[in-house]
């Protein structure tokens, strides 16, 4: 789901005899705690095709057909149960999980693993009506009500007894199932509560953050605007204009809160399933509404729902979403949903070119994803989401993209096993920080600054050239990099100034870009002109910053563009800090040759300071500057036009992922002989019609 995508589409206690089956059946009695061995006779695939399957809003007698059709578009898993609560508690304290049991074993006769969905996203009504202190509070001060989905609030206790409870009933059941494999938590966390209970715990989360309120008042600058605290409970809930360290505190809590929320479910799940079981939950892309990196932390796999909406699938940006993701735990992750085709909720529900759907799986797998589920498998007959892309059409058989979503099954099956155990290895890492993300965009002061567009920016010119980028947060150890791109780090706390100090002293190359280092933990502004923290070791620094409201002429070492909407006007204090690029002449006058980049070695290492919006081809070279600097040397040159290249590799092999998103037919030279996991033979060069994709293997040369 993309920012843009806000709001949410609102985004057998006896033995059961199962009926004769052409897939294996056996008639055996099979009871919960005796499961049928099915599923661990048959190998998990390295890479999983999955799909989203409601089976509680179908008949019993549907489910085989359903299985049928799923195994032979080799679906590896299914996702069920996540907006199940009605169906698995029908009223309090009667759980009706045999159902649920039954569908794991239909589903595990066609070698289809199942993850369960925890069903907290959509409280049942009796709960909502017996309990409304579980229903969320919104902005404006009402009470959501039932109906939709996500109603609840977060930070309730008693809907986290509620949920504890039910997850406790399916862990019990499910927990050692063999054909479980794993669990996701709730379902897209996003919807926050503003009522007395969540502000009651923001002001309690304040009081053990900040310890007293002088601190607190000293530290947000309370008295600017007569804004003294003299009581915790006295502090609102801000969201938009309000003191930046209100704000900042806010979003803090909200992320802390999701992960207590999220603690919540794990004490029901951990101790109750299997260390074989994954635990992860669904998240979102850019979606800002809390630190993922926080969220995420206590879980096993990251993974995320990958929606294109309107349009047709952007590589760069798309893969920086994945990569975004790889880098909350900084290892493979699985692709919960994506569009079969369309979705229902974008203002344009255009359908995926042919072709587009295959594409964008593999380029998902590039990017580390192991898995790729298509949400969902059949509409339900009624509900919100009637027009959704699916892969069964109302009638019960299959839509057009069911071949190709089958194809993307065969290659699976068949390329799997070369990439089995393999992942992305990059030299270059982008930093991504939530807080300064918020930090600008509560305060932009030139409405055209988008801080997720610069970071893409960067990361699209770097990714081009180095063909492999992690995207991480700044507080990680940072010395497996070459080289460290941090665009708009506008927050930098002290730790963080830290570690990006010793990863330069350390030999590492760090660029840093506009509006980097000018606030504080608090979100308050450094003492020191930016980049505050670091420029001593950048001898030199930001004299002040320009919104633009006409354009810049900027040249130097990376040749000659224009900046339009940001520019820092720099100047140096070492004599070893060098300028790179100077602003032109302009009325705006203050700018006039004046440095527009600088940079700095430090030892092996070194630091620079990009003042200017790099476009076209100041950004290009730029970042073959940055590459050369700091000794990247990418295993291959430049590719033909719209075509991208994916590497995963482990200590064996390496396999290429190669994708045609351009409009040309183009041929890739291959620095060697390869072998072609999707037809068969070596070869040294492939050529890729639109949308081809090619996915070859070599030995570590
Ligand atoms: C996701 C959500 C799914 C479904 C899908 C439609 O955000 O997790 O349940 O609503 O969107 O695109």
């Amino acid at each position: 789901m993309k920012i843009s995508r806000l709001p949410l589409p609102l985004c057998l206690a006896a033995a059961v005899i199962f009926s004769g089956h052409a897939h294996g059946a056996t008639g055996a009695q099979l009871s919960p705690t005796n499961p049928s061995p099915a599923a661990s006779t048959s190998a998990p695939p390295a890479l999983y095709l999955g799909t989203a399957w409601y089976p509680e809003q179908w008949p019993e007698s549907r489910w085989n057909t359903d299985l049928d059709l799923m195994e032979a578009a080799h679906i590896r898993f299914v996702r069920i149960g996540e907006f199940a609560w009605s169906r698995l508690e029908p009223s309090e304290g009667q759980y009706h999980l045999d159902w649920m049991f039954r569908a794991i074993r239909a589903a595990e006769r066609h070698h289809i693993a199942v993850v369960i969905g925890t069903p907290s996203a959509a409280p049942p009504a009796w709960l909502t009506s017996k309990y409304p202190e579980t229903l969320r509070v919104k902005q404006d001060g009402r009470l959501d009500q039932h109906g939709n989905r996500q109603q609840f609030n977060w930070a309730d206790p008693k809907y986290r007894q509620l949920v504890y409870a039910m997850d406790l009933q399916e862990a019990r059941r499910f927990g050692h199932d063999p054909n479980v494999i794993g669990w996701q938590i709730d379902n897209e966390y996003a919807a926050l509560s503003y009522g007395p209970i969540a502000r009651a715990q923001f002001q309690n989360w304040l009081h053990a953050r900040y310890q007293n309120l002088d601190n607190l008042n000293t530290r947000w600058t309370t008295a600017y605007w007569s804004q003294t605290y003299t009581a915790w409970s006295q502090v609102p809930i801000e969201t938009n204009y309000g003191n930046p360290g209100l704000l900042l505190s806010w979003k803090r809590f909200a992320s802390d809160t999701w992960r207590s929320y999220q603690w919540n479910q794990l004490s029901a799940l951990r101790p109750n399933i299997s260390h074989q079981q994954f635990i992860t939950t669904n998240m979102m892309g850019f979606f800002d509404g809390y630190d993922a990196y926080t969220v995420t932390r206590d879980l096993d796999r990251a993974s995320w729902d990958d929606y294109v909406g309107t349009g047709q699938l952007d590589p760069v940006y798309n893969g920086a979403e994945h990569d975004l993701t790889r880098g909350f735990l900084r290892k493979n992750f699985w692709v919960m949903e994506t569009q079969p085709g369309f979705v229902n909720w974008s203002p344009d529900n255009n359908s995926l070119d042919k072709g587009e759907v295959r594409a964008m799986a593999w380029h998902d797998i590039g990017h580390g994803a192991d898995a790729v589920s298509y949400w969902q498998w059949r509409s339900a007959l009624n509900g919100q989401e009637e027009y959704h892309g699916t892969l069964l059409g109302a009638d019960g058989t299959p839509v057009p993209l069911y071949s190709e979503v089958a194809q993307v099954g065969r290659e699976f099956a068949q390329a799997g096993p070369a990439l089995a155990g393999t992942t992305v290895h990059s030299q270059v890492a982008i930093l991504h920080s939530y807080e300064s993300y918020w930090a600008i965009d509560w305060q932009r002061h030139n409405k055209a600054f988008n801080p997720i567009a610069t970071m893409v920016s960067y990361y699209g010119a770097i990714r081009s050239l180095a063909h492999s980028v992690d995207i991480v947060s700044p507080d990680v150890d940072l010395s497996q990099y070459k080289l460290v791109i941090a665009p708009a780090l506008n927050l930098i706390t002290d730790k963080q100034a830290a570690n990006l100090i010793s990863y330069v002293h350390n030999g590492g190359h760090l660029v840093l870009t506009q509006r980097s280092g000018m606030k504080n933990i608090d979100n308050g502004l450094q003492t020191e002109r930016q980049p505050g923290p670091l420029v001593p070791l950048l001898g030199g620094r930001v004299e002040q910053y320009y919104a633009l409201d006409s354009t810049i002429p900027v040249s130097g070492v990376w040749g000659s563009g224009d900046t339009h909407v940001w520019a820092e006007l720099l100047s140096t204090s070492s004599p070893d800090t060098h300028v790179l690029m100077r602003y032109g002449k302009t009325p705006l006058g203050w700018l006039n040759d004046q440095p527009a980049a600088i940079t700095r070695k430090v030892g092996q290492g070194s630091i620079t300071y990009i003042g200017a919006d790099l476009e076209g081809s100041t950004l290009n070279n730029a970042a073959s500057w940055m590459m050369q600097e700091a000794g990247v040397h990418p295993e291959f040159g430049t590719l033909p036009a719209g075509v991208d290249l994916y590497i995963r590799s482990d200590a064996r092999h390496e396999v290429w992922i190669l994708i045609n998103f351009g409009q040309a037919t183009q041929t890739v030279n291959l620095p060697s002989a390869f072998q072609n996991l999707l037809s068969s033979g070596s070869q040294h060069s492939v050529t890729l019609k639109r949308l081809d994709v090619a996915v070859l293997q070599r030995p570590i040369p």
